[in-house]
């Protein structure tokens, strides 16, 4: 079986494995080029890979709608329950747990961590999910970092990663990682939702066809690949 693979704009990717539905740092509601509502999605499970608006989003109120389990790292997880929301998973960074839709690993991210409130937020992560024999890794807002080799030495499928620049990789240094990681195929990410990390994905996607061995795929808010 395949995995359904969902971009709804920014950093908020959504994932479909066999009945469990996924959603990934759901920032929609202010979202300018959001493909979805808040209310239009229902997961089963959400990840936050760090306390930034810009991914935390609407994750609180979609929980509180669907149910949905939020799975993050420890301090995240914490702030979720002091906002009164019980259903969480922490882990952290290196750590992996079995969960019915599949392996789900976090790993390094360099970037911050703050909530909106301004509480801590422990480290920023990735995730790298095994499932239906295959392996996902989401970057998710991170610098360059040469340990990408090491997550590419899993046999990736598909990565997803940042290009806007400014806040995360830029088109260069996420040229760097895809030469690093070496997956099947790489969709970008973070770029265009605001002025500071506009990008032209296709001019990047020019050049990871012409130096790597990789497939980029260049997703419009909304798009859905299978893997
Ligand atoms: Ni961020
Ligand atoms: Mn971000």
């Amino acid at each position: 079986m395949s995995i359904k693979v969902t971009w709804y704009g920014h950093a908020c990717i959504g994932l479909e494995v066999g009945k469990y539905r996924l959603l990934v740092d759901p920032y929609l509601s202010n979202n300018p080029l959001a493909a979805a509502t808040p209310d239009q999605l229902s997961p089963d499970t959400i990840l936050i890979s760090h306390g930034h608006g810009d991914h935390v989003g609407d994750a609180l109120t979609i929980a509180r709608r669907t149910g949905a389990q939020i799975i993050s790292v420890f301090e995240i997880c914490s702030w979720i329950q002091a906002q009164g929301y019980a259903n969480v998973h922490p882990q952290h960074i290196g750590g992996g747990f079995h969960y019915p839709f599949g392996y789900l690993k976090l790993t390094l991210a360099l970037h911050g961590s703050a909530m909106p409130d301004g509480s801590y937020g422990g480290n920023p992560c990735g995730f790298l999910l095994t499932s239906e024999g295959k392996k996902i890794y989401l970057a998710a807002d991170t610098g360059l970092f040469y340990d990408m080799k090491l997550i590419g030495e899993e046999g990736i499928d598909l990565a997803m990663l940042p290009i806007g620049d400014n806040f995360t990789m830029g088109p260069d240094d996420a040229l760097r990682a895809v030469k690093l990681i070496q997956p099947a195929r790489v969709v970008p990410i973070h770029y265009d939702t605001f002025d500071l990390i506009r990008q032209d994905p296709h001019a990047w996607a020019a050049r990871v066809a012409a130096e790597t061995q990789t497939t980029p795929v260049v997703l419009a808010p909304g798009d859905s690949l299978s893997v």
